[in-house]
């Protein structure tokens, strides 16, 4: 009998919550991403539960954002579309929405320059 092996390519891989932190060489975590140092300072949330998909999320936001920049008019839409699924119990979402508006302007390159 044939047995059969899954492959996964590295592009399949699902990212959890340390996914996006910074690691050093061995691979250890070192340090948190932007994103979560971001919901840090903003005090995102209380209880933690939804934290992992605000995360992932706002990981996907700034991906897209990379790649195709926004107007600064858009922000506040182009994040409420992007956040709008997750549900958080806790701290009414706002503390979330302000953080990823201060990263997406604090990021070079994520907001068109108007002239
Ligand atoms: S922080 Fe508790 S559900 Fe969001």
């Amino acid at each position: 009998m044939h047995q059969r092996r899954a492959f996964l390519r590295w592009q399949d891989r699902a990212r959890t919550i340390e996914g996006p932190a910074k690691r050093n060489e061995q691979g250890e975590v070192i340090d948190m991403s932007p994103v979560q140092r971001k919901f840090l300072e903003h005090f995102s949330f209380q209880c933690g539960y939804c934290t992992p998909g605000f995360v992932n999320a706002t990981m996907v936001l700034l991906d897209k954002l990379k790649r195709e920049p926004i107007a600064k008019d858009q922000i506040e839409a182009t994040i409420m579309a992007a956040l709008n699924d997750h549900i958080c119990r806790c701290t009414g979402y706002m503390r979330y929405y302000e953080a990823v508006k201060d990263l997406v302007l604090a990021t070079p390159g994520l907001v068109k320059d108007v002239a």
